[in-house]
Order: C-alpha cells, then structure tokens, then sequence
C-alpha cells in the first residue's frame, strides 16, 4: 500500500454560511479527483457542509477537539461530538493553537488518541519557528514534536502527519525544496522506524501552498499532500491545487 494522497483545507476562523457556496465546486473536483478532498471548516460548520455534501466525495473535518468524550468543559467539542457532526479528520497541534493556547506535545498526544477512539483521523501538525530555523535545529525540533505528539495506536489508516513551518503559514513564503524533502525525509523514516505501517503514513506540507507552488512542492520524495490555508477558502484558488496533486 502506498501513502493516500490528501489535499486537505484549513479555513482556521474564516467563513460563514454563505461561504457554503464554495463546496459546491470543491465537491465536484473531489468527486473526479482521484486524491482525498477535505475541509476542515470552523466547528460551527460542520454539519451544514456535511448536510450540503450529501453522499457526495468530500471529506469534512475539525480543528481542534478536547482529549475527554464529554463533560464539564465549558466551550469544548469532543472527538465523539465532531464524529456525530459528520467530521471524518481532526487537525490537532496546529501552530497557531501551540501558540495561542499554549498547547503542549503531551496534550495533542492526548487528543490524538481521543480522536482515534472517536473514529476520526487525525492530522498531527508540526513545525519549526523561524528562530529554530536560523539556529539549525529543525531537524531536532520536528522529531521531538513526532516523538512527543504520536500517540500509541497510530497507523497509517488513522493519522496523517503534516509538515508546517510557523515562519511560512499566511507568509507567502516557502522553504527551498531541500527543506521541505529533508524535513519529510526524516519523518519519513522516524514512522518507518515507530509504526508497522509507517511507510504508508500520509505526510503533508503546509504553508503558503498554492496553484503557482503546488506542483514543485508536490513532486517531492515523501510528500503525499497540502494541507492548506488562505489558498482553500475559495475554490478557484484550491481547485488548481486538487488538480496538481492528483
Ligand atoms: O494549516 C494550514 C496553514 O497553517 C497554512 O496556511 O495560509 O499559509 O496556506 P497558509
């Protein structure tokens, strides 16, 4: 078995129900789209777009879910509440979230692990900051995030791991392609060495993908995937995108 391909779209706090307009193309090219197709839309949602998909080829997902089924904490979702939704992936440790909720490596773990108990697939998100970067510790750095946050359990069936450096999301810039084959390289052999599948993991690149980018960074050894920002909120940015990787 090889890797599934996966073009998958982080709408972050962006969207409203008027945005659903947007599905209806999306749909379509994931339906001719021999790749996985996913959004993962703000939590609120979630139902509607699923209820909009219908039957239909397109993958809907969370971005974020607390580590217990249920319970007193006030705001959160649970992995089960997302799976109820319709959701079928998970976005967790996202950047954004590590640094606006201080999120650690244990606590993704934690939620990885309840997004697997849920039946939802999660996409473990890791990255170096630019001071990382300049310092020549990347390479450590991204496999303490792997070590860290890959909960026992992981296969290749329920996790997706997806490379995205904090100095190139919403930045317009992009590593060199060494970069990003180095850092998926390591990854790459890092799950070999953990998981019985890991060779079949699906590992994404994220940050400032776009039409204009996608295929370079798509040919890389080890790159089965974008997990993408600013460029999957309309479809005429992300369809060009669908299309490079499949
Ligand atoms: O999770 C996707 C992401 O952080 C990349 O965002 O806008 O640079 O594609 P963007």
């Amino acid at each position: 078995m090889a890797p599934r391909k996966l073009a998958a779209g982080n709408w972050k706090m962006n969207g409203d129900l008027a945005a659903m307009d947007q599905i209806d193309a999306m749909l379509n090219s994931a339906e001719d789209a021999s790749c996985d197709v996913l959004i993962c839309p703000p939590a609120l949602l979630i139902h509607p777009m699923v209820a909009r998909i219908g039957a239909g080829d397109l993958l809907v997902g969370g971005q974020d879910c607390h580590a217990e089924a249920k319970g007193a904490h006030t705001g959160d979702i649970s992995a089960e509440q997302l799976r109820d939704a319709g959701a079928s992936h998970i976005i967790l440790g996202h950047s954004e979230r590590r640094a606006d909720h201080a999120e650690t490596d244990a606590q993704i773990r934690a939620k990885a692990a309840a997004a697997h108990r849920a039946g939802l697939v999660a996409i473990i998100c890791l990255g170096e900051t630019e001071a990382q970067r300049d310092g020549g510790q990347t390479l450590d750095v991204i496999a303490a995030q792997l070590d860290g946050s890959l909960p026992e359990g992981a296969t290749a069936a329920n996790t997706v791991i997806a490379y995205e450096p904090v100095w190139a999301i919403g930045t317009g810039r992009t590593p060199s392609t060494d970069q990003i084959a180095e850092v998926h390289a390591l990854l790459r052999a890092r799950l070999s060495d953990r998981l019985a599948t890991g060779a079949d993991v699906t590992l994404l690149y994220g940050g400032s993908v776009k039409a204009s980018n996608a295929a370079e960074i798509f040919a890389l050894p080890h790159v089965d995937g974008a997990l993408v920002g600013g460029a999957s909120l309309k479809a005429a940015d992300f369809l060009p995108i669908i299309e490079a990787l499949d």
